[in-house]
């Protein structure tokens, strides 16, 4: 029975997604974007907290998650608690499946599994981040960058489960690397982790 989980943590545009899907493809690992879950949420629209509790597979399936508009939507959402309650057993469970698990979020490794056998911190500066984020989205940069830090502020400073390093993360930090640097180096971590817990 292999259970093993890598816990991917990070503020907005960070690359998490990228080396997440990257970490769980190499070591044919299960990934989650736990971020869909609070995207999915936020766009649904009316009671958020009833909107989390009878959240399904096709209101993850949207076309329009991946807008600047859904993520501020999602951090407002993700201020609530009972919101958050309702959406972490789903994700303890996904995090402890069968096979092995990989989870990018903000609270992976300090809330939903802090037994991760690996908790990786990804960053880089907001103008990094947000010059990612405008690659993808377009627009003005300045706005793209303006709404990374609000996210990041409201994300960092809320009461519950607020988005920091877990004190056994490894932080990567990629203002002066790509991603796919950033990426190489993730594999390399796990993999360390990996053999040292005899999983491969
Ligand atoms: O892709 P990006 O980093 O821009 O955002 P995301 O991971 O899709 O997350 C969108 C928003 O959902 C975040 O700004 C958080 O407010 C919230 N979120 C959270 O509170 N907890 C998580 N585990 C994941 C996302």
């Amino acid at each position: 029975m292999v259970i093993f989980t890598v816990a991917i943590d990070g503020p907005a545009a960070a690359g998490k997604g990228t080396i997440s899907r990257a970490v769980a493809a190499h070591f044919g690992l299960a990934h989650l974007d736990t971020g869909l879950l609070y995207r999915a949420v936020g766009a649904k629209g009316g009671d958020p907290v009833l909107a989390a509790q009878t959240l399904t597979e096709a209101d993850l399936a949207r076309g329009d998650l991946r807008t600047l508009e859904a993520g501020q939507a999602a951090s407002r959402v993700a201020i609530i608690p009972e919101v958050r309650a309702a959406l972490l057993d789903f994700q303890r469970r996904f995090a402890r499946r069968e096979g092995g698990a990989v989870l990018d979020g903000r609270d992976i490794g300090t809330v939903i599994c802090p037994e991760a056998e690996v908790k990786l911190y990804v960053t880089a500066s907001a103008e990094v981040r947000a010059h990612r984020r405008w690659l993808e989205v377009g627009g003005d940069e300045a706005r793209v960058l303006a709404e990374v830090k609000e996210r990041d502020a409201r994300d960092m400073g809320r009461a519950d489960a607020p988005l920091k390093a877990a004190a056994d993360a490894v932080v990567i930090d990629s203002s002066d690397m790509s991603v796919t640097a950033a990426t190489s180096l993730a594999i390399g971590i796990v993999g360390d982790a990996l053999r040292a817990a005899g999983k491969v």
